[in-house]
């Protein structure tokens, strides 16, 4: 039994060292961190149900990796701590309890809360106000001397503003690379046929460990700053807030995201919030952080092992996990277009189960390297839809099965074809083919394009399998019987689906070039299309050459427009639809320069009760107005709906008129 579990302690240590030298030192992780973390937590309870196990060189009893043996080594003055995490609320209402029960109080705590930022944390040593060493946590005792990589960092002051800065001040903070920053890093490594880094944190570290700084120099790095180390002379601030606020004025940067609260609901209040905002954040975060705030009461709570009682890290859900690749299917989109679906053992990532995740195309199959039968590690970040990111080699079984791109389409039959170039595989069978067919429809449906209420996909989907639609024109035929006997229909709804159906019967012609679904047609192309033309009659007649004529139609979608148009099953539909009632203005098209509002330039901001944004932004487009996102001395008039912000404010500012939506309703009518 106790052998048994010694091995068990031994085999968890050597798998924990061996991927922290990948991910610490080598820059290469080959599991997700969640994966890690799990490990590193095994071992955490293993050890202290038999702390008679316990060694020294338990990767539990150090913070990070050794540093590489080409820099030199710094000893921290103070060590670099580590944190605790919680998972969970029930255990940050534990964390809560043991500072309540430590500091023996029944008051709410207050906290300061701050995101918990995925990069590389670092001191900074100032000497009289000038920069004279920096280093990286290393194990918390020894870090790497990094000084002359940190320096070329443009938000790393070489001198302190002020006067009134300690002697000596150390700073703690993390160095990451926003998102931006290591998207083009990586194009341009692909493009140079380099090698891409996994995530902008193994970017940042990467970075970091050059021994040439103007390797660094290159790279876009940024810096947050959220503690302090060894300080001469007296306390900065009596608060941890205090102290970063102290430290801001002399040009440390701080995240303008911290804030400090009072009690652990209101903390998890912030975690709550800080979740919401995680994908529009320019930098990668794992969690957020919240410290006691008050010094003298973190000097009380004081340290177990290596990390503080004062301090615990909040983590998010993982947005990676590792399951098995079960098998592929192919999905049949709108315009015929196969995407391999990855099928796969149910896993908890992002915060919801997940059990398919797309494999894009074939292209993206063979780089990942993904077979059949292999683990591999699933992401879902935020509202984007869960992808396989690539597999793990290691754990291949002998029998991993190739993805072969199947020769006829899984719904219809139809030859499946591959253009030269292109990613893509398309099924042949256009709107033969239901599921083409189903997509076809909905999109003719949707608020951008027929905007017609009520009829959601599902319903769709019921109604072409159901055979009681062939095609969009078809649904100007349905009854309120059909309707009606549909499973969960009720017959209000079936009468609000009808009444629909009428009202966008009356549309505009740019609307109804979108609904049509032509290949890259979205609604500006859509919108010039109709401007230029003013007749759909002109449109379809247009060859590829007169179609480049118009305002952002280059030679592929003015290929994809003429063909659209010399294939009889759509000039059947166009004529079903007119024949079902769809009608539209026409008109000549007028030159720019007479159109009522050419010249001038909206900005639309808040909710309009009467029209979408959407549709105001097309209308006034249509009458030669340029409809901008932004509210400069150029603005010619600002529309401001329900609930206007930052915008409205700007444009008052400015002296720019504003518009009522009744105002826009007069100026358009
Ligand atoms: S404070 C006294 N604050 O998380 C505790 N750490 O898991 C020292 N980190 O090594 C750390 N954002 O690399 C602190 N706002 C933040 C942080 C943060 C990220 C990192 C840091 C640290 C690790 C601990």
């Amino acid at each position: 039994m106790k052998d048994n579990l010694e091995k068990q302690v031994t085999i968890l240590r050597q798998q924990i060292h061996a991927h922290n030298h990948r991910y610490y030192v080598l820059d290469e992780p080959t599991i997700p961190d969640s994966e890690y973390d799990r490990l590193m937590r095994e071992l955490q309870s293993l050890e202290a149900a038999h702390p008679e196990l316990v060694t020294q060189d338990s990767p539990t009893q150090r913070v990070g990796a050794e540093p590489l043996k080409s820099f030199n080594q710094v000893q921290h003055s103070l060590p670099m701590l580590s944190l605790g995490n919680a998972f969970s609320s029930q255990e940050l209402h534990a964390f809560d309890k043991r500072v309540h029960d430590r500091l023996d109080t029944s008051l709410d705590i207050s906290y300061t809360c701050e995101p918990k930022l995925d990069g590389l944390a670092v001191s900074i040593r100032y000497e009289k106000g000038y920069l004279v060493q920096a280093a990286t946590r290393g194990d918390g005792q020894t870090g790497e001397d990094i000084t002359h990589n940190i320096r070329t960092i443009d938000m790393v002051p070489l001198q302190l503003i002020g006067r009134d800065f300690p002697d000596v001040l150390e700073v703690r903070g993390e160095v990451f690379m926003p998102k931006a920053g290591f998207t083009a890093l990586n194009k341009k490594a692909e493009q140079l046929g380099e090698k891409t880094f996994a995530n902008p944190r193994n970017a940042a570290a990467g970075s970091l460990r050059q021994l040439d700084p103007r390797v660094t120099a290159q790279r876009p790095l940024a810096i947050y700053f959220y503690g302090i180390g060894d300080v001469s002379g007296e306390p900065l601030a009596p608060s941890h807030h205090g102290v970063l606020q102290k430290i801001q004025t002399w040009g440390l940067r701080i995240n303008p995201e911290i804030k400090t609260v009072k009690g652990i609901k209101a903390c998890e209040a912030y975690y709550a919030d800080i979740l919401q905002a995680r994908e529009k954040l320019d930098y990668e975060i794992d969690g957020v952080v919240y410290k006691v705030d008050d010094l003298a009461s973190q000097e009380t709570l004081g340290f177990v092992s290596r990390a503080p009682r004062f301090a615990i890290a909040h983590k998010f859900p993982a947005q990676e996990e590792l399951t098995l690749l079960e098998s592929v299917d192919f999905q049949v989109g709108r315009t015929g277009t196969l995407t391999p679906v990855a099928r796969l053992q149910p896993v908890f990532v992002g915060g919801v189960t997940v059990s398919n995740a797309t494999l894009h195309n074939m292209d993206e199959i063979i780089r990942k390297d993904v077979l059949i039968g292999d683990t591999v590690i699933v992401r879902r970040a935020g509202d984007v839809i869960p992808e396989v990111v690539s597999s793990i080699l290691d754990k291949r079984p002998k029998d991993a099965k190739k993805i072969t791109l199947p020769k006829a389409c899984p719904v219809c039959g139809s030859d499946v074809l591959r253009a030269k170039g292109e990613a893509a595989a398309r099924c042949s069978g256009g709107l033969y083919c239901p599921a083409q067919r189903k997509e076809a429809i909905k999109h003719f449906a949707a608020r951008k394009a027929m905007d017609i209420d009520g009829l959601g996909d599902k319903l769709i989907e019921i109604l072409v399998d159901e055979n009681k639609i062939q095609s969009a024109a078809d649904l100007f035929s349905l009854t309120q019987e059909q309707l009606e006997n549909l499973e969960r229909m009720g017959e209000k709804s079936a009468k609000n689906i009808l009444a629909s159906l009428e009202k966008c019967k009356q549309t505009t012609l740019s609307r109804f070039i979108y609904a049509l679904g032509i290949r890259e047609v979205g609604e500006a192309t859509a919108l010039n299309l109709a401007q230029h033309y003013g007749f759909i009659k002109d449109i379809m007649a247009a060859s590829v050459d007169e179609l480049q004529q118009v305002s952002d139609v280059g030679p592929i979608v003015a290929q994809h427009i003429h063909s659209f148009f010399r294939q009889s099953h759509n000039l059947e539909i166009i004529e079903a639809l007119k024949k079902q009632g769809l009608t539209w203005h026409e008109a000549a098209p007028r030159a720019q320069g007479d159109l009522p509002l050419a010249g001038k330039t909206f900005v639309l901001t808040g909710t309009l009760q009467g029209l979408s944004r959407q549709e105001a932004k097309a209308q006034l487009q249509a009458l030669g107005a340029k409809v901008s996102g932004s509210v400069s001395k150029k603005t010619d008039y600002v529309v401001a709906g329900e609930a206007a912000g930052s915008k409205l404010e700007k444009a008052q500012e400015l002296g720019v008129e504003v518009l009522t939506e009744d105002g826009l309703q007069k100026l358009l009518s």
